[in-house]
C-alpha cells in the first residue's frame, strides 16, 4: 500500500467522543517507549505526525489519524509506565480497555514489543487479555536496528513459545526499525488486505 495522505483527526480521552466508526480502524499499542508513535510516523512517511519522545509516557490520549481517506490508524498511550501514579494507571486501563472492547470498526490491534527484550510478563498478559476478549491482534517487534538479526530472531522465538502456552496459534509477527525504515511494507500490505476483504 502506498500512503498518499495521512492526517491527524482528533485526540480523545472519552470513548463516546471518538470519530464515527464508519471506516476500518487499526490500533497500535504496547509498553511505554516501545516506539508506537515512531512507527506510525515511519509507516506514513510523515516525520512529525505522531508526537514521539525519549521520555516514556509521551502519548496520553487516543489519537486518530486518517490514511488515504480510507482507514483510521490509532496511536494509544503506552502501558507499564512506572513513573505514573496508580490512579493514572487504573484510569489508563479503564479507558483503553473500554476503547478496545467497544470499538466496533476495530479490525486489528498491533501489539508492539521491544525486540531487544526477553518476553515481558506485561506484554504476555496483555496479549492474553486480547485473546480472552476475542480481539484480533498481530505482533510488531520494534527497534530491530539496535541488535543483531540473530538476537532479534531468538527473542521473537521466545515470545512465540511463551504465547503458545495460551494460544493454539500464534498471530502473525513483523520485525521493524523506524530508525532504518525497515519491515514497514508488510504491515501496510496486511492492512490493505484486511481492508479489501
Ligand atoms: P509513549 O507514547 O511514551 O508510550 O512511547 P512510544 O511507544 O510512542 O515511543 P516513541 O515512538 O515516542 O519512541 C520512544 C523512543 O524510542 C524515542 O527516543 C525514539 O526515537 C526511539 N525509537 C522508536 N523507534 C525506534 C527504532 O526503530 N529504532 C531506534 N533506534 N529507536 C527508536
Ligand atoms: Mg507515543
Amino acid at each position: 500500500m502506498v500512503v498518499k495522505t495521512a492526517e491527524f483527526v482528533c485526540s480523545n480521552t472519552q470513548v463516546n467522543k471518538l470519530p464515527a466508526p464508519n471506516l476500518p480502524e487499526y490500533a497500535f499499542i504496547g509498553r511505554s517507549n516501545v516506539g508506537k508513535s515512531s512507527l506510525i510516523n515511519a509507516l506514513t512517511g510523515r516525520k512529525g505526525l505522531a508526537k514521539t519522545s525519549q521520555k516514556p509516557g509521551k502519548t496520553q490520549l487516543i489519537n486518530h489519524f486518517i490514511i488515504n481517506k480510507e482507514w483510521y490508524l490509532v496511536d494509544l498511550p503506552g502501558y507499564g509506565y512506572a513513573q505514573t501514579s496508580k490512579k493514572n494507571r487504573a484510569d489508563w486501563e479503564k479507558f483503553i480497555r473500554k476503547y478496545l472492547t467497544t470499538r466496533e470498526n476495530l479490525q486489528c490491534v498491533f501489539v508492539l514489543i521491544d525486540s531487544r527484550l526477553e518476553p515481558q510478563k506485561i506484554d504476555l498478559d496483555f496479549c492474553c487479555w486480547l485473546g480472552e476478549n476475542g480481539l484480533p491482534f498481530m505482533l510488531i517487534f520494534t527497534k530491530a536496528d539496535k541488535l543483531s538479526r540473530v538476537k532479534c530472531d531468538q527473542n521473537m522465538a521466545k515470545f512465540r513459545r511463551a504465547l503458545l502456552k495460551w494460544f493454539e496459534e500464534v498471530p502473525p509477527r513483523f520485525l521493524t526499525s523506524s530508525e532504518e525504515k525497515t519491515g514497514l511494507e508488510p504491515i501496510l500490505d496486511t492492512i490493505a488486505d484486511i481492508n479489501a476483504a
